[in-house]
């Protein structure tokens, strides 16, 4: 069999480290692939004023998987004032390359796993009514619609004549906002294309089926945001009724779903919907199950891209340790993702099942399971280096 080709995207700061690790721990847990490096991120901002330069594009296209640690943005402003000298005064303009590489392989479908590990001394916790506490088994999946909606760039501050004539046309715009001098109005707008919503339900229902989840969640707002998240969970019924009978089908205000997260996590499986309520949501159940150092997401495109990643950031101030302390399980989650999306499934529950381990063990915690605040230090006070931990997963693939 050839080997895989992987593209991979380390970034900036701890993003470099964590991919780093997590090959490290790929290569133990017997996953051989061949890795190619993709530039990305503010070094190649800087020096080429590109954060996402084509040849990195052009990878991705040919391989299809992108392994990708984290990088560093900044403010307009800041960015423009650190381009090399000999690209200042161009007009060059500072964007995410995770924004470009989203749009540009319209990588549609987030998908963002949160489930408790066992002994992890950062999970959940709720008090019982005899006093007590117990420790939800939270096993949540939430599939966010990736392009569209709140976060799909088509705003205006001032908005020019058609768009303004246009929105003067609805009674309640003309009611609330009629009196309103148009250099004072902004708008940013919510989109849903049929299309986008179907590909995110079916995905959802997909995955509820192919795991054994008994339930989809759509997590929206249909009795306020009618249009948009009545169209999405409209359809979520004729989907759910056509193809997916085995499953349940039921709905939650993201407002509500919010004060619940602490109150009946365990009950939920996946979780679908647009592109905020999705970020929101997730992030909330992520800090259920530990936090930054254990959230790992995966994106998809229609045509068999898939970039995996932690949703953690570059961390820069610990970018420069001598010895790296930040959790490396987030990335190496996402690597399990990118395993299960090759049907490399029994490596990934391998490396999960060695993750686990080492948690429910509770000997080798990084300095965020210990509850302490990042400083170099913390090796010192007892919790594992970056490398430490790596050591402690791969010592357990028997
Ligand atoms: P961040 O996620 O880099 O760090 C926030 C804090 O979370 C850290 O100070 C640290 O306490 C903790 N943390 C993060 N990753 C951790 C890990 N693996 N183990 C243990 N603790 C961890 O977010 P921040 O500080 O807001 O942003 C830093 C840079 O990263 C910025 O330039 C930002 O634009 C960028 N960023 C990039 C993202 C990406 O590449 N996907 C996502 C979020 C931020
Ligand atoms: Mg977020």
């Amino acid at each position: 069999m050839t080997k895989r080709i992987i593209v991979t995207l380390p970034g900036d700061g701890i993003g470099k480290t964590v991919l780093n690790e997590t090959i490290r721990m790929l290569d133990a847990a017997g996953f051989k692939a061949d890795y190619v490096e993709g530039d990305i991120g503010w070094e190649f901002w800087k020096k080429e004023g590109n954060p996402l330069p084509e040849r990195t594009i052009k990878l991705i296209e040919k391989f299809k998987i992108g392994l990708f640690g984290a990088i560093t943005s900044k403010p307009k402003d800041e960015a423009t004032a650190e381009l090399a000298p000999e690209l200042q005064n161009k007009g060059l303009i500072y964007s995410s390359p995770i924004v470009g590489l989203r749009q540009h392989f319209n990588l549609d479908i987030c998908v963002r796993p949160c489930k408790t590990y066992k002994g992890n001394p950062l999970n959940f916790i709720r008090r019982t009514s005899d006093g007590g506490f117990e420790e939800p088994q939270v096993d949540v999946v939430i599939f966010r619609q990736n392009t569209e909606g709140l976060y799909g760039g088509v705003e205006w501050s001032n908005p020019p004549d058609k768009v303004y004539d246009a929105l003067m046309t609805h009674p309640k715009f003309v009611k609330n906002f009629g009196n309103v001098p148009r250099d004072e109005l902004s708008v940013s707008t919510r989109i849903f294309s049929k299309k986008a919503t179907e590909r995110i339900l079916r995905a959802a229902f997909d995955y509820a089926r192919k795991y054994g989840y008994k339930s989809v969640t759509v997590c929206e707002k249909p009795n306020v945001i009618r249009e948009t998240s009545g169209m999405m969970f409209k359809m979520a019924k004729e989907i759910n009724n056509a193809d997916y009978p085995d499953i349940e089908l039921w709905n939650t205000n993201i407002d509500a779903q919010m004060m619940w997260l602490t109150k009946n996590p365990e009950n939920y499986g996946v979780i679908v919907a647009g592109n905020m309520f999705g970020d929101i949501v997730s992030d909330g159940f992520a800090g259920l199950i530990g936090g930054l150092g254990f959230a790992c997401s995966a994106q998809f495109s229609a045509d068999g891209i898939g970039v995996f990643e932690p949703t953690h950031g570059s961390a820069p101030k610990y970018a420069d340790y001598e010895v790296s302390i930040v959790n490396p399980i987030a990335m190496m989650e996402s690597a399990c993702m990118m395993l299960d999306f090759i049907n490399e499934n029994e490596k990934a529950q391998r490396i999960r099942k060695a993750i686990s381990e080492v948690i429910a063990d509770g000997k080798v915690k990084t300095y965020d399971m210990m509850k302490m605040s990042g400083r170099p230090d913390v090796i010192h006070k007892g919790a594992a280096s970056t490398e430490q931990m790596t050591d402690a997963i791969i010592s357990n693939f028997a």
